[in-house]
């Protein structure tokens, strides 16, 4: 593979900051691009001009429910709209139940650990949190077969691990949680926008994700997808005026629920966020899933290829079919060595004992060549 099937030049104009810096960060941050810039104007001038605008507003974040829906094959009212995945699992855990027999989660060693957090503040309400080993960067099947039984209410496992690119097979993880009763609750954050994920067919019964890795987008929002038929059996605790049957029924006394996943709404959604990250959704949408993938995964490999050559050690798998397109070489002093390549204009991701090469649909093989020849030359140098 030489090229995209998509016209990568085309592309490229569209990033302001590719005609200066080579962006291999996008497990931490995308790049900024015209749509996503066009679309925080829009909301900037509504306000300006408009003063105040509300249906518009409210209109766009609908707009971006439905466009998260339909990026993971699924339908808009089975999205709740949240202000960051720690919020989003926070939501969720305050609709289960830990006070019975069935108080167990077991967790993923690789899940961020905002979302570890988040399952260990249960505790206080009768949770007991396991962990699922990571080894070699990798984790094994086996391993959740061997902690999930009857007493777990969810299991939580991230699609890819933030630390090594690792890929967990959701549908495999969703058979052993479901053969035992259990809910499965998947963070695609490192993922999204870089690969197919059809969450309906996933067997996951929540799917979370913010917008500012692979889907091109900001901080300040992140979506639910709820299993149909799913959300009208929880009733989260953390909850506010937009999870209402109709929030401007303006009834401070009354606690009904919103239709299907907008329950997991909150309070005023996040406007502008909604604007920037609908416009990098459909930007990705109408390039393709399926043809982004091919590329990111070509990227990815030419990344664990060249790592290898040039002598460095890369963590967590080799294989493609187990791998995000971020690469973790190992580096002692990765944030020293990621503000040496800053120096060049390569823009790297530092993480513990490893710099992260995390390259997306915009990058060229010959940008992977020169972050890798600038990181060999970084490491090599001692710095
Ligand atoms: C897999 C994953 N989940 C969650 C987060 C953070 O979530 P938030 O800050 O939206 O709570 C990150 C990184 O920022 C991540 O990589």
């Amino acid at each position: 593979m030489t090229h995209p099937t998509y016209d990568l030049d085309a592309v490229r104009r569209q990033i302001p900051i590719l005609r200066t810096h080579i962006p291999m960060n996008n497990c931490s941050q995308a790049p900024q691009c015209d749509r996503t810039r066009i679309a925080a104007e829009t909301y900037l001038a509504s306000w300006n001009e408009a003063g105040m605008d509300w249906d518009a507003w409210i209109g766009e974040t609908e707009a971006a429910r439905a466009e998260f829906a339909a990026l993971i094959g699924g339908e808009a009212q089975d999205v709740g709209v949240a202000t960051s995945v720690s919020q989003a699992t926070a939501s969720v855990a305050s609709g289960l139940d830990f006070t019975g027999k069935r108080n167990r989660v077991v967790a993923s060693g690789g899940e961020f650990p905002t979302v570890g957090h988040v399952w260990l503040a249960q505790e206080r309400f009768g949770a007991e949190v396991d962990w699922v080993p990571v080894r070699d960067g990798m984790i094994e099947l086996e391993d959740y077969d061997a902690l999930v039984d009857e007493r777990t209410a969810v299991v939580s496992a991230c699609r890819g691990y933030y630390q090594t690119g690792f890929k967990q097979d959701i549908s495999a993880i969703a058979e052993i949680a479901h053969a035992k009763g259990a809910l499965l609750y998947v963070d695609a954050y490192q993922t999204l926008g870089s690969e197919v994920f059809d969450a309906p067919s996933s067997g996951a019964d929540f799917v979370a994700s913010g917008n500012l890795k692979f889907l091109m987008g900001m901080p300040g929002i992140a979506f639910l997808w709820v299993r149909p038929g799913l959300s009208e059996k929880l009733e989260p605790a953390i909850t506010g005026w937009f999870g209402r049957k109709d929030p401007y029924a303006f009834d401070a006394t009354r606690l009904d629920w919103g239709e299907g996943a907008r329950r997991f709404d909150t309070g005023t959604p996040p406007i502008m966020e909604a604007y920037v990250v609908r416009a990098g959704m459909a930007w990705l949408r109408e390039i393709g899933l399926e043809a982004i993938g091919a590329w990111t995964s070509h990227l990815g490999q030419r990344c664990v290829e060249g790592a290898l050559e040039r002598g460095l050690t890369v963590l967590g798998p080799t294989d493609p079919a187990r791998r995000a397109p971020t690469t973790a070489i190992a580096c002692a002093d990765s944030h020293a060595v990621e503000a040496r390549l800053r120096e060049e204009n390569i823009i790297a991701s530092a993480r513990g004992p490893a710099i992260r090469l995390a390259p997306h649909f915009y990058n060229t093989t010959d940008e992977v060549d020169r972050a890798l020849d600038a990181l060999a030359a970084a490491m090599g140098s001692g710095t």
